[in-house]
């Protein structure tokens, strides 16, 4: 009994420590009720409530497809699919928004299921390029008008979204955010209240082919602005630091910069004291003859404290004097790769530096900081057009004129 107190105590602790300034749970827009990320990083792990998919035959694919380096791979069969059972939780019963990214490489399947082996509302591809949605009717499951479109794109990403609004009867089918067709079926109570199917439906013989990441719900018809906001919650492709060309920004922008020192790749513009900042030291490879550089340090701050990673992975800086639920910084090592992040204003950062190799990834989850970061690796708002924009806020078109306003004064270099 004494035993449990004492973990008790520390525990409530621990949550008390965490949530001081900088370190704090994420939040979302309150009317979601399911996030499956569907990705390496966070799996079939529900990120709103407890209902984690179970996923059976399918696998994580971590190639890049444009600009999502992540997502679950279906094989195209009945035994490739993932369940995600419902205690209630995304049993929205009255409206309800479905968003998915789904790059489609088969000819049909089951996205969003309800009820593994009947027809709860839905969401399918029914043909090569075709979207579609159905609520059914909650007391009898029978079918409402259907919603199609043929607007996918095979072997492309789509974001798909279907909305239904239980007080005006609209429901709209969504691609990219853009009404693509809606229809009104009236006001009902929609069958919700079931386990959803992603792949594999038991009594259909159409199976999902193709990759499939970003599962989202929610208990009301989001407006378009906000489906396009949502959209930002997909994670992409991380930003890389790594050879020539040596940066890719969050947005995807990759382009060649020689600088030597150190360097801002990313920091919190928001405040003229930043609440964090990453910084590079890069220097001249002496194995070649024209100047290369790359990177052989990296700097990491999150309020006081400070850690710096080198080239043979070695950590030096002020966060060892903290217990570890007194730092923000959160640091592991896994396989050659140091594994950094630390959440800022509901920001997760998830850095991975392989010191031997050169390379530094940075990926940015959420939507609090989008466009209001700036540094070598851009703003992160989703358009790589902006991304070269120096600390005065003006957008370069000359690489070297943005790279080196990035420099950072008065450091000195190995
Ligand atoms: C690391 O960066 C912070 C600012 O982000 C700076 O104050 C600190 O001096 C840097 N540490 C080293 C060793 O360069
Ligand atoms: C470890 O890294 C090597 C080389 O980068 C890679 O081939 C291997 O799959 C990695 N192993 C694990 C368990 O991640």
């Amino acid at each position: 009994m004494l035993h449990l107190l004492v973990i008790l105590s520390v525990t409530s602790f621990t949550l008390a420590a965490s949530q001081t300034k900088v370190l704090q749970t994420r939040s979302y827009d309150p009317s979601m009720v399911a996030f499956w990320p569907l990705n390496a990083d966070h799996g079939t792990v529900d990120q709103i409530g407890s209902n984690d998919g179970l996923p059976t035959g399918v696998t994580v694919d971590n190639t890049k497809h444009g600009d999502i380096c992540s997502a679950y791979s279906f094989a195209g069969n009945k035994n490739s699919f993932i369940e995600f059972p419902n205690d209630g939780g995304f049993d929205t019963h009255y409206s309800i928004t479905l968003l998915v990214y789904v790059y489609p490489t088969g000819a049909a399947g089951p996205i969003f299921n309800f009820k593994r082996d009947g027809w709860g509302s839905h969401l399918w591809q029914t043909g090569a390029n075709q979207e579609f949605v159905r609520m059914t009717r909650r007391s009898t499951l029978s079918f409402t008008e259907d919603l199609r479109a043929d607007v996918l794109v095979q072997n492309e990403w789509n974001f798909l979204g279907a909305t239904y609004d239980y007080n005006s009867g609209e429901e709209k089918l969504y691609l990219k955010g853009v009404v693509v067709n809606s229809r009104n079926i009236g006001s009902m109570e929609i069958s919700t209240n079931y386990e959803a199917r992603m792949g594999v439906h038991d009594t259909d013989t159409r199976y999902y082919k193709g990759l499939i990441t970003c599962m989202q719900v929610y208990n009301r018809a989001l407006s378009p602005d906000e489906i396009i906001e949502a959209e930002k919650l997909c994670t992409k492709c991380p930003a890389v630091v790594s050879g020539d060309p040596h940066l890719t920004t969050f947005d995807g922008r990759a382009y060649s910069f020689q600088g030597t020192c150190w360097y801002t790749l990313v920091k919190d513009c928001l405040n003229t004291n930043p609440e964090f900042e990453i910084r590079a030291n890069f220097a001249p490879r002496d194995d070649v003859d024209v100047l290369k550089t790359r990177t052989v340090a990296i700097n990491v701050t999150v309020g006081d404290e400070s850690i710096i990673v080198d080239r043979s992975n070695k950590i030096s800086g002020n966060t060892n004097d903290l217990k570890s639920w007194q730092r923000n910084i959160d640091v592991s090592f896994n396989n050659n790769t140091v594994m950094i992040s630390f959440t800022v204003m509901d920001t997760t950062f998830t850095l991975h530096w392989k010191g031997r190799k050169h390379i530094f990834t940075a990926d940015v989850s959420d939507i609090a900081y989008h466009g209001k970061v700036c540094g070598l690796l851009g703003n992160a708002d989703g358009d790589p057009h902006n991304d070269f924009m120096m600390p005065d806020g003006k957008v370069s078109k000359d690489v070297n004129e943005f790279g080196v306003t990035w420099k950072v004064a008065d450091t000195r270099c190995e």
